[in-house]
């Protein structure tokens, strides 16, 4: 029987969906932060549960071929990334497995998932960043939270963040003259900095949550960073973990910025969803629509289709496209980007899935073809049968939770084969892994 605080040398035997190592002591299983499987390590028990134990990695005796010297200051300490002591490639392998070993699981058909599309360059890859902030004894501190917790770290800088982005988030910070807030006694205003960076157009948005509206002289700033098109005050004054309200008060520009993805044009909002990997993105939309193989005859659906991307992307190829997006940001940015960008054949609708969806096909629109994009929950169980019930000839399915698709694939493969699953990391170096996935009717 294992116990807390033991020291054991293991043998890592294959690595977890998070990016841990995995050995087992008397089939304890034990997972281990920072080992590699066919590691020999060190280890310390931290906790023991039922079956199952975490161990801190104290020492790696024999390490694997894949461990490289992490090139970031703040890794160990760090909730963002969790691979970076692992070669990028191997880690694209992982996330296939992670997906695989979800689908040999859980399904019928024990397709083999395929290789991960990942990044030639996979650094400062994020166009959106939220960068809380904290006042450390008498000092104020900008960073990112700590692994597993609230502490609010300072880093000397992300490697998955865009540069300009950092810069200006600091310079924001050093020229504060405002309060900060404090979770503790819920006083002061400041408490995250929110940036947006348009990976092509370069356009910079500026959200300063705060607890309650203040005043904000942003002269300097946008001297210094003339690509800053908007600076938006959002009054968050809930105490909650929820960073951003629906209260936004438009200081500076006109409170959206636009990028591109392909020759697209894109007006974004602060409260509305963009792919925050833009140069993954192209590849994940090529991908979903070269498998859903549309017809200029087909009526297609893209449920959660946020500011209206995939809606487009889609629509040169489709008679009819209908987007349904519950944010109503999103819906009013995805109806302008339909105009901007000169198409007419989309229809938006803001509502939830659950019910938008289900009122569409009660209007007999035979749909050919449906995309669905979840956030990570997945697909309601009202959509999942209504997909069995109008049985569209193929279903594209976008997700970012490998657990919940290969979950809503299992009640769908009844009806529908399983002809692909394509990852993308579109999260370079996290535990995250997005995949497309294509189902045909049977
Ligand atoms: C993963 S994002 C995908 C958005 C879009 N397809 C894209 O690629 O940018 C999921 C979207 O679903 C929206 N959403 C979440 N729950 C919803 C619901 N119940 N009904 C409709 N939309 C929802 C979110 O606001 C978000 O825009």
């Amino acid at each position: 029987m294992i116990k807390k605080n033991e020291e054991y040398i293991v043998n890592i035997i294959d690595n977890g969906s998070n990016g841990e190592g995995i050995c087992k002591i008397d089939e304890f299983t034990i997972f281990v932060s920072g080992a590699i499987k066919d590691e020999e390590c060190k280890i310390k028990i931290l906790k023991v549960n039922k079956s199952y134990a975490f161990g801190k990695l104290l020492e790696v005796i024999k390490p694997s071929s894949h461990r490289i010297e992490p090139d970031c200051l703040t890794y160990k300490k760090c909730g963002g990334c969790n691979l970076r002591h692992i070669d990028y490639k191997y880690t694209l392998d992982m996330k296939r497995d992670k997906i695989q070993n979800l689908v040999n699981k859980t399904l019928n058909n024990k397709i083999a998932v395929k290789y991960t599309i990942g990044m030639a360059e996979p650094l400062y890859y994020r166009n959106k960043a939220i960068y809380p902030v904290k006042e450390i004894n008498g000092k104020n501190v900008i960073g990112i939270y700590a692994n597993r917790s609230h502490d609010v770290i300072e880093f000397e800088e992300c490697k998955i963040q865009n540069k300009e982005s950092q810069e200006i988030a600091k310079y924001i910070l050093e020229n504060w003259n405002d309060s900060i807030y404090d979770e503790e006694t819920h006083t002061g205003h400041l408490r995250n900095i929110m940036i947006r960076v348009g990976a092509i157009s370069k356009e910079i948005m500026v959200v300063l949550i705060s607890n309650g509206y203040i005043d904000y002289d942003y002269s300097n700033l946008v001297k210094k960073y003339p690509n800053i098109k908007t600076i938006i005050i959002n009054d968050n004054h809930e105490v909650t973990n929820v960073v951003l309200s629906n209260n936004n008060k438009v200081i500076f520009g006109d409170g959206v910025i636009y990028d591109y993805l392909n020759d697209y044009k894109f007006q974004i909002s602060p409260n509305s969803f963009f792919q925050v990997n833009s140069y993954q993105t192209i590849n994940m939309y090529n991908e979903a629509i070269k498998m859903a193989d549309l017809s200029s005859k087909d009526i297609i659906a893209d449920l959660y289709c946020g500011i209206g991307t995939i809606s487009i992307f889609a629509s040169k190829y489709v008679k009819k496209v209908y987007g349904i997006e519950i944010i109503h940001s999103s819906i009013e940015n995805a109806k302008i980007n339909a105009e901007i960008n000169n198409i007419s054949n989309i229809d938006f609708i803001e509502g939830d899935v659950e019910k938008a969806f289900n009122e569409l096909i009660e209007k007999d629109i035979k749909l050919d073809v449906v995309i669905v994009d979840p956030p990570r929950k997945g697909l309601d169980n009202t959509t999942i049968n209504n997909l069995i019930k109008i049985k569209p000839r193929k279903i594209v399915y976008v997700s970012c939770n490998p657990a919940t698709l290969v979950r809503d694939l299992k009640e769908l493969e009844n009806d529908y084969d399983i002809k692909n699953i394509q990852p993308i990391d579109n999260f370079p170096y996290t535990n995250h892994i997005e995949s497309v996935s294509v189902l045909e009717r049977r």
